[in-house]
């Protein structure tokens, strides 16, 4: 009833550090990306294509994403909530990129500024010039299991939004439970309600861990049929327009749970640990992830 394999999307780089207050240096980025690029990892979100003004810690994306390796085994989408974005993120050379909208109409204004509907206008025509130039394009649905400024959302609105970005042309759309207050309960009945709309095949998750339900949450999850989950390496992360939002659950844990169910993924959990410990010592920091805490000198 698992999956046979499970593939990760780190968004370490991008959502890891764009809540960090204190400036991660440019290099210290790339060498992160480049060591997660050598770990099996078939996705790595590499960085964000919005406005400095609203996220000063992602402002060096360009940089970031012309100064990397990027291995031919992997994919390396940046977000791009807009025209604007879209174009600079193409000027300097994304060949993937991720619009980001919300199942709540208040999270949508404090995240992106714009209602709902405006979003899906925005992104539809980011979508549209993205096919054009045979750009894949990844969506976001925020506030899935929850919103900090509206509570509980209801499963069927998250639906219609998932809907639409589907059928604008998203490949697949992760649905992220942005405060991690969601538990298997909320997931399974906000799960049973987009499955209705869009198969499952196209669904990812997308879960921080506030709440601790992160690993509960995904294999819910992967019983029902889900087959694409978001990490953070070190189970860094947050978003800056969600108080109190904590670091995604950590891809190490994710690993070393899939591979003790039998579940293959193609990443090496050592290099992953690796990763998280470099990136832990240059932000001076305590690894997140549980297992790494087992398993290293941290
Ligand atoms: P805005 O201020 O409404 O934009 O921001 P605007 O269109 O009115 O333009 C205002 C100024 O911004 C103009 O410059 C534009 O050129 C510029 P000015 O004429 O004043 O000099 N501008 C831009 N500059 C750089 N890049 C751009 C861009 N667009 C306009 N793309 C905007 C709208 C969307 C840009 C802003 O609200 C923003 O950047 N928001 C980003 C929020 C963000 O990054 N949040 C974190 C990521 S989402 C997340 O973490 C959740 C997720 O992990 C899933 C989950 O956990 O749920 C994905
Ligand atoms: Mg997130």
């Amino acid at each position: 009833e698992y999956p046979e394999y499970v593939k990760i999307v780190e968004v370490g780089p991008r959502d890891g550090l764009q809540n960090e207050k204190e400036m991660v240096p440019t290099g210290v980025k790339i060498q992160l990306i480049d060591m997660l690029s050598e770990t099996g990892l078939p996705v790595i979100e590499a960085t964000s294509f919005v406005s400095s003004k609203w996220v000063p810690q992602m402002a060096d994306h360009t940089e970031v994403l012309q100064a990397i390796h990027r291995s031919s085994h992997v994919r390396y989408p940046v977000l791009t909530p807009n025209m604007h974005g879209f174009q600079d993120a193409v000027a300097a050379g994304a060949t993937e990129v991720a619009v980001f909208g919300s199942a709540s109409e208040t999270f949508s204004r404090k995240n992106i500024n714009c209602s709902i509907d405006e979003s899906i206008l925005r992104f539809e025509e980011v979508i549209c010039t993205a096919k054009q130039r045979q750009i894949p394009v990844r969506g976001y649905v925020s506030c899935a299991l929850g919103c900090p400024y509206e509570g509980p959302i209801e499963s069927t609105k998250v639906a219609e939004v998932v809907k639409r970005l589907y059928e604008l042309g998203c490949y697949e759309v992760s649905l992220g439970d942005t405060i991690g207050v969601g538990t298997p309960g909320s997931m399974a009945k906000m799960l049973h309600s987009v499955k209705k709309e869009v198969p499952s095949s196209a669904l990812a998750v997308h879960c921080h861990d506030t709440y601790g339900q992160a690993l509960a949450n995904i294999l819910t999850a992967l019983q029902m049929g889900i087959c694409t989950v978001d990490s953070s390496v070190a189970g860094l992360g947050g978003c800056p327009y969600a108080q109190g939002a904590s670091g995604n659950v950590s891809t190490e844990d994710v690993l070393y749970m899939l591979h003790g169910m039998g579940i293959k993924t193609g990443v090496d959990l050592s290099k992953v640990i690796e990763a998280g410990d470099f990136i832990c010592k240059a932000l001076n920091r305590k690894t997140n992830s549980k297992v790494a805490q087992a398993r290293g000198d941290n």
